[in-house]
């Protein structure tokens, strides 16, 4: 069985929030308090997850990414994403995380079937980093960069939101440290999501010049220009860098809008599915599911709800102020 939109999309791709607890609180996904954090009785059990990602699962979702917050603070995490990879129907399972914790886990994880990482890291300089995230620590995310690769998660992709005035002048040096360390890089403009989102936005760089600044560092090679789609089931178009083995992504969301090939539902860590990161809507799970429905049920809900997937995102109309999703509830 396949699940389709309204739009005729497939969605393939399940993104679950697993907490919204975070060690770190970057300044384009959460505000400063912890105002937004849900109370731990709303938030689902593993088994709870378990059960939905199941559901999801016989309805031909075969690939799960683990988000948050940060998911590795979240206690048998691994024993989750073991049950997960154990499943036939299911295909892939990974991981988005900081990895302030990954040195601790990623070996573990690698072991529980984990297949690949995606890190977020926005700056190589210790001030900067330490600001952006408001406190983290580089050194000890450079190590859990490191656990993953020796590890052998594959690939292991890093994430930079690029802020103008706060680490744009870093590009080149993110492009040295991904060819060292071999490591995929993906380049993301700033989405105005929640309050932060929006914050964060008024940095905003597009695609265009964040290309131009890869362009005037590695020089030019042709294959650079060649943009495709060339690896992985989401929004990043990926350039080539042949001279230097790098591969580099980009993801647009603004300036290149990519909703008419989006494949995926999200669902928050207190069971709620939302349908889009750039609109409102969204069904609650765990209500029905803690009131007895039925894996029949709830999988007729999720059907449903599938059909109210909206057509694109709303951040070029309204700044994303419709979008009154916290990122630190989503994860990406
Ligand atoms: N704009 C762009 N990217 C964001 N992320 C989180 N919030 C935003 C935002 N407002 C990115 C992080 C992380 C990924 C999961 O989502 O960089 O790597």
């Amino acid at each position: 069985m396949a699940l389709v939109d309204s739009f005729g999309r497939v969605i393939t791709y399940l993104r679950v929030s697993v907490t919204d607890r975070c060690n770190m609180k970057c300044l384009y996904c959460r505000v400063g308090d912890d105002r937004l954090l849900v109370d731990n009785q709303e938030v689902l059990s593993l088994e709870e997850m378990g059960r939905l990602i199941g559901i999801f699962a016989e309805l031909g979702i075969g690939k799960v990414r683990m988000t948050g917050g940060e998911p590795l603070l979240r206690k048998n995490l691994v024993r989750l994403i073991g049950d997960l990879t154990k499943r036939s129907d299911i295909i892939e399972v990974s991981l988005s995380t900081n990895a302030a914790l990954l040195e601790r886990f990623a070996l573990a994880l690698k072991q529980a079937g984990l297949r690949r990482v995606n890190i977020s890291l926005d700056s190589l300089r210790e001030d900067t980093f330490a600001h952006i995230t408001r406190g983290g620590q580089l050194d000890v995310v450079l190590r859990g960069i490191r656990a993953a690769v020796v590890a052998g998660l594959q690939p292991v992709k890093v994430n930079m939101v690029v802020m103008r005035g706060l680490n744009d002048d870093e590009i080149p040096a993110m492009v040295d440290f991904a060819r060292t360390w071999g490591l995929v890089l993906r380049f993301i403009e700033t989405m105005p999501i929640g309050e932060a989102g929006q914050q964060a936005d008024t940095r905003y760089m597009p695609a265009t010049q964040i290309l131009e600044k890869v362009k005037d560092y590695v020089g030019c090679d042709c294959s650079l220009t060649a943009e495709k789609k060339m690896m992985g089931n989401g929004p990043a178009n990926y350039f080539f860098h042949t001279q230097s083995g790098t591969t580099i992504g980009i993801i647009a969301a603004k300036s290149r809008s990519f909703c008419e090939t989006c494949n995926r539902m999200r669902l928050t860590a207190k069971g709620e599915l939302v349908y889009c990161l750039g609109n409102t809507g969204r069904m609650d799970l765990k209500g029905p599911m803690r009131s007895g429905a039925s894996n029949g049920e709830l999988r007729d809900l999720i059907v449903h709800a599938v059909q109210k997937k909206p057509l694109e995102h709303m951040f070029l109309d309204t700044g994303g102020r419709n979008s009154n999703h916290a990122m630190s509830g989503l994860g990406g």
